[in-house]
């Protein structure tokens, strides 16, 4: 950190996460006087109040992000690299896929490498992964030793970002932290371009009195709704720990890797919906349609649904107490108040 301020630049800022985190970090005691430089190709919103410049930057092209490495604030001591094309959009588009979730991390570190070195400062990195490393076989138990192995293009993309991300830290470029992030749910807006974004649909939708289509069974009585199990965390809950890990001291992190599965819960199709009935309910489920889709259940059914995360644990990140119930609340109040 600089002497009296904390300069961040977080990329991606036009996207849901991104804009959390600006709030919780604004908030935060420990990050103080926070300088906000905020990149994304869509051009994002400066908080109100606050000392931020926002550009619209398209971080696949070098002289753009050395523009985030020389405005007057000065050099980040913390890079949040959240830009990124979502899975199903890296399925879809490879060559665009390739561009930003490895060619342009990959210019981001070098950028966060040189003026760091220049300034004289060790640059905090921090990559937003997933668990979509994971691919293949797989034990029962994901812990910090299982191997990772992607079976989509957005997975090895995240994968290839990591080994980056471990190797500049080994060398002493930068300061890495690579969080591998459960599924995040409730999303709001319109559905996002993942494969995942069912799960959210089917709380988001009903909530707002609109249907939502599921694509796990063909009835509300289909035992496949049981057996699809995925590994879940709240916005909340996600990017209070995007914020923690900014305050680790280096030397906690293992010593051959800065990955870290961040803590999770588990919860079956089912579960999600059960949590819909409890909170607003039965007459939301009615609006839920089964519209079973083998594609996407056998997509959602290979990622790993628990993790061993004693490892996150002792870091200090924490994980949602309660499992839907109290998310699904939090999201319906959200609706009420307009905020979602
Ligand atoms: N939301 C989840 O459940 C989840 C789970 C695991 C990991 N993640 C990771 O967390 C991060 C944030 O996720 P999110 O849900 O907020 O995603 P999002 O799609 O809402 O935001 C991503 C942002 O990246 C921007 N972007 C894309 N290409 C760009 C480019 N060339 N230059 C600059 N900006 C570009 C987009 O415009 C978008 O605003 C991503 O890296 C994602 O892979 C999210």
């Amino acid at each position: 950190m600089s002497s009296d301020k904390t300069i961040i630049l977080i990329t991606g800022c036009a996207g849901w996460l991104a804009s959390l985190l600006i709030h919780t970090l604004l908030a935060d005691p420990d990050t103080p006087n926070c300088h906000l430089i905020l990149a994304d190709v869509v051009q994002p919103t400066s908080p109100v109040g606050a000392p931020a410049i926002a550009f619209k930057a398209d971080l696949t092209d070098t002289a753009e992000i050395e523009k985030l490495f020389t405005t007057e604030f000065g050099v980040p001591d913390i890079v949040y690299a959240l830009h990124g094309i979502m899975s199903r959009g890296a399925e879809d588009n490879f060559d665009l896929g390739l561009k930003v979730n490895i060619d342009s991390v990959r210019m981001l570190l070098d950028a966060a490498r040189h003026y760091g070195e220049a300034a004289g400062k060790l640059i905090k990195f921090i990559f937003t992964s997933s668990l979509a490393v994971y691919g293949g076989p797989l034990p029962e138990v994901v812990t910090p030793n299982t191997i990772a192995t992607p079976e989509s293009a957005y997975g090895m993309a995240k994968l290839a970002s990591e080994l980056a991300i471990n190797e500049y830290s080994r060398r002493g470029l930068v300061d890495g932290r690579v969080l591998r992030l459960p599924t995040i749910v409730v999303r709001p807006g319109p559905p996002a371009a993942a494969t995942s974004a069912f799960l959210s649909g089917i709380i988001r939708e009903p909530l707002k009195g609109t249907s939502a289509v599921c694509p796990i069974g063909t009835s509300p009585t289909d035992p496949k709704l049981d057996a699809l199990h995925t590994w879940l965390a709240s916005p909340h809950t996600t990017v209070s720990n995007l914020v923690h890990a900014s305050h680790i001291p280096a030397s906690r992190f293992l010593r051959h890797t800065r990955v870290v599965c961040l803590p999770g819960f588990t919860a079956s199709v089912r579960e999600l919906l059960d949590a819909l009935a409890e909170v607003a309910g039965p007459e939301a489920l009615e609006l839920v349609r089964f519209e079973d889709d083998a594609v996407s259940r056998k997509i959602v059914g290979s990622w790993p649904a628990r993790f061993d995360d004693a490892y996150a644990r002792e870091l200090g990140f924490v994980g949602d107490e309660g499992g839907m119930v109290p998310i699904v609340r939090r999201f319906k109040e959200d609706v009420e108040a307009g905020r979602a």
